[in-house]
C-alpha cells in the first residue's frame, strides 16, 4: 500500500545501522512500490561527502546485504537517484543551514528525523532541529535504543527529545517487534479462541525465552562493554517479548492500548534485588572456543582488556506478580557466542493431574508450545498421541508442526521495512512509549546495581556452548530444564 510523501533525515548515514538495515529496508520498500516518487532520503554525518559519493556508499552498502539488487534493472538506480547527502556535525553544531535548504519546499510533508547514531548525539540533535526551525508540524522522530543506560539518563534522554518532539511524534525503536513473528505472537494470542482460556497459572507451568547469538561482538566491543547483555537485549528486546506473552489482551491494536497493557506487565515484575540476586540470576561471560567458522577468541581478548566484568550472557527467572501469572517463572536467557543463533518462546503447560495409562504406555511429557522467532521461523505445539501399530498402548511426544517457510510462499521481509514505514504511516503500535521503556529501566536497575556492588566476577563459559553451567543449574533447581531443540 503506498504511504504519503515524506522525506527521511538519516543522522549516522554511514554508519553501521544505516548500512546494514536502513538504506537496504528503503530500498526494498522502493523496490515494492511503497515509497512515492516524491519522497526524498536525505543522509548525513560528519563525513564530507557528496551526492555522489554518497550515492555510491549506498549502492555498496545495498548490494552488500541484497546481491540480487544488481540484476534490478533500474531499480536500484532509481533507488539512489532519491539520495542526497548533507555533512552535519551535531557537536560542532555545523551543516544545519544546509540541511535546512536541502529539505526547502517539503514543509507540508511528513518529515522524519531517523538518529542511527550514539545516544549520547540523541539530546544534542533534537535541540539543534528545533533551534534551526526544521521541526514542522508533520515531523517525527525515530530513536534506537538503548534510550539511556539506567533509568535516570532514560529519563534525561526522553526529556531531551521530549522538549523538541511531542510524545506522538516520537519512535522509539526496538526492532523486536518489528520481526514477523513477534507480531505473529498476538495473532496467535488474540486471533484464535484455542489459547487464552488456557493462558494462565491454572494451566500454565512457566515460560521460558530464549535469545541465542552465535555471533561475538563484531566489532562492537566499545559500545558493548559498556552495556552488556542486560542493557543490551533484557531490558528491550527480551522484556517486550515478556509482555506480549503475559500482557492482558488490549482494547484493540492501537499503540496506546498495547503500551498500556506492557506498562501494567512491567510493574507487576517483581523486584529482582540484592538478596535474590544471585538466585535469580546469572551472567556469563565467554572464554576462547569455538563458533561454526572455527576457532574463537575470548570476550576479554577480543576486548584487550582482562579486567572487564561485562557479561556476555545473562540467564534470570523473572516472575511476575498479579493474578494470571502468580508463580509461574518466565526463564530468560540470552547470549553471545552460544552454540546456535536460536531465538525462541517456550509455553509449558501443567501436567496431566492423573494417568489412565499403565507403565507400558511411557512417560507422559507436558504439552508446549514453541514459537520459534529465528531461525525457521515457525509454531509447534507439542501433544502426546498413541505410537501407530498393533503394539499396545504406547505415547509418543510429537509437534504440531506449523513453519512458515512451508506455510507461506513469500519472502520474511526485514523488521526495518515493516517499522520505518509505520514511522510513515503515524503507526506507533510497534514501538516504545516512554513510560514503558522507563518502567523497564527500573526493573533492569537493581539487578545492575547488584551485580555492580559484588565483586564477583561473570561465569566464564566457552565460546560455542549454551553459556555457563550455573545457568542450567538455575532452571534445575527448580525440577524444569532449558528447551532443546527436538
Ligand atoms: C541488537 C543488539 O539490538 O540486537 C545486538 O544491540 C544484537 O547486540 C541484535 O546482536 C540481535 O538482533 P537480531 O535481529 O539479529 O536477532
Amino acid at each position: 500500500i503506498a504511504v504519503e510523501p515524506f522525506d527521511i533525515v538519516v543522522f549516522g548515514a554511514t554508519g553501521d545501522l544505516s548500512q546494514r538495515k536502513l538504506l537496504p529496508a528503503l530500498y526494498e520498500r522502493d523496490k515494492a512500490g511503497q515509497v512515492p516518487p516524491e519522497a526524498r532520503i536525505i543522509g548525513t554525518s560528519r563525513r564530507p561527502l557528496s551526492d555522489d559519493e554518497f550515492r555510491d556508499f549506498a549502492r555498496k552498502a545495498i548490494l552488500e546485504h541484497i546481491p540480487t539488487a544488481e540484476q534490478s534493472g533500474t531499480v536500484l538506480d532509481d533507488f539512489l537517484a532519491r539520495l542526497s547527502y548533507v555533512p552535519v556535525d551535531a557537536n560542532a553544531k555545523k551543516g544545519w543551514a544546509d540541511l535546512g535548504k536541502a529539505l526547502k519546499d517539503g514543509a507540508e510533508r511528513i518529515r522524519i528525523f531517523y538518529l542511527a547514531t550514539s545516544p549520547d548525539l540523541f539530546g544534542e540533535i533534537c535541540g539543534q532541529l528545533g533551534q534551526h526551525g526544521l521541526v514542522t508540524e508533520r515531523s517525527r522522530v525515530v530513536v534506537e535504543k538503548p534510550i539511556g543506560k539506567d533509568l535516570e539518563s532514560a529519563r534525561e534522554l526522553n526529556d531531551a527529545i521530549g522538549r523538541v518532539f511531542p510524545e506522538e511524534s516520537t519512535y522509539r525503536i526496538d526492532h523486536y517487534l518489528g520481526k514477523e513473528t513477534v507480531q505473529n505472537l498476538m495473532a496467535l494470542r488474540f486471533a484464535n479462541a484455542l489459547f487464552e482460556p488456557l493462558w494462565n497459572s491454572s494451566h500454565i507451568d512457566h515460560v521460558q525465552i530464549t535469545v541465542a547469538e552465535s555471533l561475538g561482538v563484531e566489532g562492537r566491543a566499545g559500545y558493548y562493554d559498556g552495556a552488556g547483555a542486560l542493557r543490551d537485549m533484557v531490558q528491550n528486546h527480551i522484556l517486550q517479548l515478556l509482555c506480549l506473552v503475559a500482557m492482558e489482551p488490549p482494547t484493540s491494536m492501537e499503540a496506546a492500548s498495547l503500551s498500556d497493557e506492557k506498562l501494567k506487565v512491567l510493574k507487576s515484575l517483581k523486584p529482582i534485588t540484592d538478596g535474590m540476586v544471585n538466585t535469580a540470576t546469572v551472567r556469563g561471560q565467554y572464554r576462547a572456543g569455538a563458533s561454526s567458522g572455527g576457532a574463537v577468541p575470548g570476550y576479554l581478548d577480543e576486548l584487550g582488556n582482562t579486567t572487564s566484568h561485562t557479561e556476555t550472557f545473562v540467564a534470570l527467572k523473572a516472575e511476575i506478580e498479579n493474578w494470571r501469572w502468580a508463580n509461574v517463572p518466565f526463564y530468560l536467557r540470552t547470549g553471545k557466542r552460544l552454540a546456535a543463533r536460536m531465538s525462541e518462546i517456550v509455553v509449558t503447560f501443567r501436567a496431566i493431574p492423573h494417568s489412565v495409562f499403565d507403565g507400558s504406555a511411557g512417560p507422559i511429557s507436558q504439552n508446549h508450545l514453541v514459537i520459534r522467532l529465528q531461525p525457521d521461523e515457525g509454531v509447534k505445539l507439542w501433544l502426546m498421541i498413541k505410537d501407530p501399530g498393533p503394539g499396545g498402548m504406547r505415547l509418543q511426544h510429537v509437534p504440531l508442526d506449523m513453519s512458515f517457510a512451508e506455510a507461506f510462499n513469500v519472502r520474511n521481509p526485514d523488521a526495518y521495512e515493516r517499522l520505518v514505514m509505520d514511522v510513515v504511516r503515524g503507526n506507533q503500535s510497534l514501538f516504545m512509549r516512554r513510560d514503558v521503556v522507563e518502567q523497564a529501566w527500573a526493573w533492569a536497575d537493581p539487578i545492575i546495581e547488584a551485580w555492580k556492588a559484588s565483586k564477583e566476577p561473570p561465569k566464564p563459559y566457552t565460546a560455542g556452548t549454551w553459556g555457563p553451567s550455573a545457568a542450567i543449574a538455575l532452571i534445575e533447581r527448580d525440577g524444569r530444564t532449558w528447551h532443546e531443540d527436538e
